[in-house]
């Protein structure tokens, strides 16, 4: 949000919000996690890591005694925008919201904050002003892009014709992890991204546009493939295994997420380098609630760091993740 739009947000409606009392200011008292209601809408269940998010979610709640209120967008932002209007109806504590693009949140960020209801942004990012949530739990998918380049220069001295395969579109994870991978390959003139297309973070969508691609284009050519997520690259490994070409060898592969499929992909030898999205997010967001509730301060940013892993560690790595 520009720097005026966003002083004017604040001259019209959040100060005078404030001033009406409809906002209770944090007093000091201790608040119970046992007592907490939190309403959690999540994106869909599009993907594995999506799957095991949600999993972990609902258990680091059920652990604290947290009562959490889970509601599956299928992917549609009008559903999550519902959703949270529901929560805000039922009163809840605060709410957890992972969203699926980044725009259009301001108007039911702004029905919250008049409610007094603190909204954790949990995973992908929004563009509303930072002042209409408590704080973000997420990782960093500018350097999970970086990452990924880095390591598909080093693997191709730098020459490489790249099929890039997006997530959702309008989604901060798909847009920022293009933006750190391009940043990388830029300072190299023979890494290209000659063909980008989405597939919607899906793996029956990944094998459907990668097939395509192999269809239309000239395949020597192709030297990678960079997937936004582990899915995506799963799919498009069956569709390079069809093209009668060896996946992991004739078209190197970088995915982001690090699911345990994937690292089954590259005991098989059919995939090279996943950067991990850990999905450990909901126990930081928790915690940033009892704070805030109990009068304490908050960062507006709190990072989950992943790292990046390779064939020689995939067997360990699938024992350790496997569900
Ligand atoms: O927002 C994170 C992305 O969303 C994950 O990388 C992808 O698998 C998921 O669906």
């Amino acid at each position: 949000m520009a720097v005026e739009a966003r002083f004017w947000l604040r001259i019209v409606v959040v100060i005078p919000v404030i001033f009406l009392g409809i906002i209770t200011p944090t007093q000091a008292q201790t608040v119970n996690e046992k007592d907490l209601i939190i309403g959690f809408s999540q994106v869909g269940s599009e993907s594995d890591w999506r799957t095991a998010f949600t999993e972990i979610t609902l258990a680091e709640a059920a652990e604290r005694g947290i009562s959490l209120l889970f509601s599956n967008a299928e992917n549609s932002q009008e559903n999550q925008i519902a959703a949270i209007r529901s929560f805000i109806e039922q009163r809840v504590d605060a709410i957890l919201l992972a969203p699926v693009i980044e725009t259009g949140w301001t108007p039911i960020l702004l029905e919250a904050y008049a409610a007094g209801i603190p909204v954790v942004i949990i995973d992908r990012n929004v563009t509303a002003d930072e002042s209409l949530y408590l704080t973000r739990v997420s990782s960093d998918f500018v350097l999970e892009g970086r990452l990924a380049a880095a390591w598909l220069v080093q693997a191709t001295s730098g020459r490489c014709n790249i099929v890039e395969l997006q997530g959702t579109v309008g989604s901060s994870a798909a847009r920022d992890r293009q933006i750190g991978f391009n940043q990388v390959i830029a300072l190299f003139p023979d890494m290209r991204v000659v063909i980008s297309q989405t597939a919607d973070f899906r793996r029956a969508m990944g094998h459907e546009v990668m097939a395509n691609i192999l269809h239309t284009e000239n395949v020597s050519e192709i030297c990678a493939l960079w997937s936004h997520n582990d899915d995506m690259a799963i799919g498009a490994i069956e569709a390079i295994k069809e093209a009668g070409l060896d996946p992991g060898d004739d078209i190197l592969i970088v995915s982001v997420d690090a699911i345990p499929d994937i690292f089954a992909a590259m005991m098989a030898g059919d995939t090279n380098a996943t950067v991990e999205l850990n999905p450990y997010m909901a126990g930081p967001a928790f915690d940033a609630i009892v704070t805030y509730l109990n009068g304490g301060e908050v960062p507006k940013w709190i990072p989950v760091p992943g790292g990046i892993y390779f064939p020689d560690t995939a067997a360990e790595e699938y024992a350790r993740r496997k569900p």
